[in-house]
């Protein structure tokens, strides 16, 4: 469990709560899922539910996400966009959100791969998880903060890394959190009003497959930008261009 270093109960969290996101704050020891507590409720937007230990944590494609009671930043936040609004970008949004975060706090430069890993070098520090709840989305973080090396999962599709990993210094998971909210808010209102256009040179400074050769499905090719509308652009070996929506990339190597 926390050692009373960095709480994320509400007497500590809500006190550097800047923004509207936040509120209400469910937060509980241990739970099943965080995205649980948020789904199928009555719950206006903004609400977030955090934890300190998953006994059930999904990630994407079914997989499960482990993490060891204590170190890692487990939240999801209840979002609310505008019928209509293309909330698979919010995967981009919010991992602009996290990687800008956990640079501004860790001190680390942080990648995106396109749509929803964060990565510090090669290894992944964090993954985001969105699921549709009742006309909301509820957006799903999960960041690895203060496990030793050691303790990082294993057989996972990328290498998990840690903040404490990196650095070799634990950090605050409460201000972690704040600052968090406070960038995603900031980013899902831009977005909110513009669109993903504002928050392109942002995402594509960070695109971590960027000129990498890549196959996606059924589609081989190298990475260009990221589209104004999110998708991933590529260039098939035949020269033909390639829009791809969803899906996870395997590198193949870089070019
Ligand atoms: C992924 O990279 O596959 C997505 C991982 C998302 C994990 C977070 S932890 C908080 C929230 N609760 C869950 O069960 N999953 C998300």
């Amino acid at each position: 469990m926390a050692d009373g270093y960095d709480q994320l109960t509400p007497d500590v969290v809500r006190p550097l709560l800047r923004g509207r996101l936040g509120t209400p704050y469910r937060w509980s020891p241990e739970c099943a899922s965080t995205q649980d507590v948020l789904r199928d409720v009555e719950l206006p937007e903004g609400a977030v539910a955090v934890t300190d230990h998953q006994t059930g944590g999904r990630g994407r494609s079914g997989r499960a996400w482990e993490d060891v009671a204590g170190r890692s930043l487990l939240a999801s936040l209840l979002l609310r966009p505008a019928a209509g609004a293309p909330a698979e970008q919010l995967s981009l949004v919010t991992g602009l959100a996290v990687a800008e975060t956990i640079d501004r706090i860790a001190g680390v430069q942080s990648e995106l791969k396109w749509p929803n890993d964060v990565l510090v070098g090669e290894a992944k520090v964090a993954g985001i998880l969105l699921e549709s709840s009742r006309g909301g989305v509820v957006c799903g973080v999960g960041v690895n903060v203060n496990h030793d090396a050691g303790e990082l999962p294993e057989g996972t599709r990328l290498r998990p890394t840690s903040l404490r990993a990196v650095t070799g210094r634990r950090h605050d998971r409460a201000a972690l959190l704040a600052e968090l909210l406070l960038a995603l808010e900031r980013h899902y209102d831009t977005w909110g009003a513009s669109g993903l256009a504002p928050l392109l040179p942002a995402l594509e400074a960070r695109h971590a497959l960027r000129g990498a050769r890549v196959r996606i499905g059924a589609v081989t090719g190298v990475v260009g930008p990221i589209a104004p509308d999110g998708r991933l652009s590529l260039t098939r070996d035949d020269g033909s261009a390639a829009l791809v929506a969803s899906g996870e990339a395997q590198v193949l190597g870089s070019t």
